[in-house]
């Protein structure tokens, strides 16, 4: 019998909701794709706004529709992106993740196969934590 490697699904899920991006002035559609430790997958893609700076990534929707679900334990993150180089999230979306899965696995993979994998604390090393807050 033969197993799918564990991130085909999510890759599958990344690449559907890129199709749903909604991107009218990048014309960059970003789908991701997150995984719960018990199993579940939650999806976002980018949605643009005219107010350019209102735009929200990918990767914070996924983030923020699986919080609304009560989910905040993830395992893994699938960015889906369209052309030759995979795309690593930005800044702001790497100190999100950081918030509920420090060392999440992330993998980036493209329309054209290319594919590249990072775990978060390489990609944020020194995020900004709760541990950084004075205590009340
Ligand atoms: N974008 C994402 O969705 N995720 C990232 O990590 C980087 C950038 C989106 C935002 C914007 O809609 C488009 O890509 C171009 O920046």
């Amino acid at each position: 019998m033969t197993h799918a490697a564990p991130n085909d699904s999510l890759r599958a899920a990344a690449f559907s909701v890129m199709a749903r991006a909604y991107a009218p002035y990048s014309h960059f559609r970003v789908g991701a794709a997150l995984a719960t430790s018990g199993g579940h997958t939650f999806v976002g893609c980018n949605v643009e706004n005219a107010s350019y700076s209102a735009t929200i990534c990918a990767e914070r929707a996924a983030v923020l529709s699986a919080v609304a679900q009560g989910e905040k334990s993830f395992t893994s993150l699938v960015i889906a992106t369209e052309g030759a180089s995979p795309a690593a999230p930005c800044g702001i979306c790497r100190q999100v993740l950081a918030e509920f899965a420090p060392t999440l696995e992330i993998t980036s993979c493209t329309t054209g196969g290319a594919e590249m994998h990072w775990s978060l604390d390489q990609l944020l090393p020194a995020p900004f934590t709760s541990n950084s807050l004075p205590r009340s």
